[in-house]
């Protein structure tokens, strides 16, 4: 009986605007008289058919956390299913972008988000950092503007900067500065890329931006010496399989190179993105993947590691999060 136990789970890629439940933005539209009927269907699901109009659904339902209060609930309701389906730590894309559509000043979007954090922490003992993400097809003036308010506005929580958004928009050579900015002030940095672009995008991330992880990459599988590089420098892949279906990169998780990708030596992770978009949750990441590709107790446990190994977090925590994670072994199987 090897699933007796609960394999902890850690999270590395997940959009916090994304993974609100579509009840929660119902109320709140209610709440501040925001019209959602566009992105929510009558049996509470949202709305969207391909990437773009996911990230125009993104935007909408985005728009409906209006206070501090409203995000301290999102990220508090969040942390809880995480730690609920067993994980022990999670990192969140935050927005700034789309905090400020809403009124939002960084500094008060932040301190709502970290309230909700620790409310969670403190009755479920998870924990959690934050990765602001600028939006690539808003443009580099766009994305340098967040990093300037990361690095001006410090939080203890936020530790990592990110470029999400439309990967067929912008070369990556337009972030490098942004990106400098980022390492030189001692954030951890990722990148989108390899998700709708191929292996050129990834190398280009790489290349430009410097990055030790990458937000999906999978299409790296595509490209033999790429795949090296991502072996030999260790490069950790945040994979999102259920995104990927769910947007038609793949059209089965049974040919999703998820699995090829960790036999060849890549370093990956499982993520679930934007949840509730695409009918997912992390829990659920690592039972598909690991039902699909027969992967045993061990094999979850070493994808959970990997995660805590390359996490945007402080070396006690660290350490702690890994003592955590090896002691679900000692627990005696039923
Ligand atoms: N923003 C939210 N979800 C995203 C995804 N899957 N790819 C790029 N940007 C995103
Ligand atoms: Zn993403």
């Amino acid at each position: 009986m090897s699933d007796a136990i609960t394999v902890p789970k850690a999270e590395l890629h997940c959009h916090i605007e994304g993974a609100a439940p579509p009840t929660l933005v119902k109320r709140l539209a209610e709440k501040h008289g925001t019209d959602v009927s566009s992105v929510l269907n009558g049996s509470g699901k949202y709305i969207w058919s391909d990437f773009t109009t996911f990230l125009k659904a993104y935007d909408t339902a985005s728009s409906v956390f209006k206070t501090p209060a409203d995000y301290a609930l999102l990220a508090e309701t969040y942390f809880r299913m995480l730690a609920a389906e067993g994980a022990i730590y999670g990192e969140i894309f935050i927005s700034p972008d789309h905090a400020k559509a809403a009124g939002l000043s960084y500094r008060s979007y932040v301190e709502g988000l970290a309230a909700g954090m620790e409310r969670a922490k403190t009755d479920t003992a998870i924990e959690g950092r934050m990765i602001a993400i600028g939006v690539r097809h808003f443009g580099s003036a766009s994305v340098e503007r967040i990093v300037k308010e990361v690095i001006g506005n410090p939080h203890p929580l936020v530790t990592g900067f990110g470029l999400a958004g439309d990967e067929r928009s912008g070369h990556p050579a337009n972030f490098a500065k942004a990106f400098r900015m980022a390492a030189e002030a001692g954030l951890g940095t990722t990148a989108h890329a390899g998700e709708f672009g191929g292996p050129d995008s990834v190398t280009a991330a790489l290349e430009f931006l410097r990055v030790k992880r990458l937000g999906h990459g999978v299409r790296a599988i595509e490209d033999k010496e790429l795949l090296k590089r991502l072996v030999d420098e260790e490069i950790v892949l945040e994979v999102c399989p259920g995104s990927n279906i769910a947007l038609g990169v793949y059209t089965h998780l049974r040919f999703h190179p998820v699995n090829m990708l960790r036999k060849e030596g890549v370093k990956i992770t499982l993520n679930s993105d934007d949840p509730p978009f695409f009918g997912t949750t992390l829990g659920k990441e690592y039972s598909s993947v690991t039902e699909t590709f027969g992967w045993s107790f061990d094999d979850q446990m070493d994808v959970t590691r990997t995660a805590i190994e390359a996490a945007f977090c402080d070396e006690p925590t660290r350490n702690r999060l890994l003592v955590r994670l090896e002691s679900a072994k000692q627990v005696p199987m039923a």
